[in-house]
């Protein structure tokens, strides 16, 4: 797992730098966890992220980042239930401005949420997405479970047990058809240790990453 967290990064990475030096100068963070690109990436030197979490995700987030001088030219916080709340209604009071380009990176975090609240978080997100933005998001297969691989069932029970099931596991058809449907026209999507230059990482979940712009 650790090493395909790493490729993710990595191509989660390459893509926001691709977005950034193409001009966007605002990155929204999706389920931003304990993401520290904020902290660590100067291309992001001219633009304003906002880090957008689970209240409880950023409140402890925010209680171990102290005194870090983000790298960012600003970092604001807005907390967000994707399951209950207006995510667009949220960035608008953080004073997220739709009328210029966004983009946005939603990694690891589909996987934890129902279809109903990814479908509505993509809405939120193309509703505040000048054209040319981009969206960046990874997200997972359904894993065989005809192979019985007992670490597969140990981490969808493990999951499970520690309240965090994964609901919104779905395939590349499904995916996209959400993504399209709020909007964006995907332009790239290659499994997560391809793209992060790790060629088939051992990885309990077959997890790839999309890139797509909004029309
Ligand atoms: C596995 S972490 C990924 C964190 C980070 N994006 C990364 O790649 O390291 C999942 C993130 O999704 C967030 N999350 C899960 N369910 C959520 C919800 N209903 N609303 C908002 N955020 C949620 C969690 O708070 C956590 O930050």
């Amino acid at each position: 797992m650790v090493e395909h967290m790493r490729a993710r990064t990595l191509a989660a990475d390459r893509a926001i730098v691709e977005a950034i030096e193409d001009g966007s100068r605002q990155l929204v963070v999706l389920g931003a966890g304990l993401c520290a690109r904020a902290w660590r990436m100067p291309v992001l030197a001219e633009t304003i992220v906002y880090e957008v979490d689970h209240p409880s995700t950023q409140r402890y987030k925010r209680s171990r980042l102290a005194e870090l001088e983000p790298k960012a030219r600003e970092v604001r916080f807005a907390s967000v239930d994707f399951e209950a709340e207006d995510l667009s209604l949220t960035l608008a009071n953080a004073g997220h401005d739709a009328s210029a380009g966004t983009t946005w990176i939603w990694e690891g975090v589909t996987p934890y949420l129902t279809p109903l609240a990814i479908a509505r978080t993509l809405e939120g997100a193309s509703a505040r997405s000048a054209a040319g933005s981009t969206l960046i998001m990874t997200y997972a297969m359904p894993v065989a479970r005809s192979r019985g691989r007992f670490a597969e069932w140990l981490l969808h029970e493990g999951l499970r047990a520690i309240g965090e099931p994964l609901e919104g596991l779905m395939g590349a058809r499904a995916a996209h058809r959400l993504v399209e449907a709020s909007g964006f026209e995907i332009t790239k999507d290659a499994r997560v240790d391809v793209l992060g230059g790790k060629r088939r990482a051992h990885a309990l979940v077959a997890e790839r990453l999309l890139v797509a712009v909004r029309r």
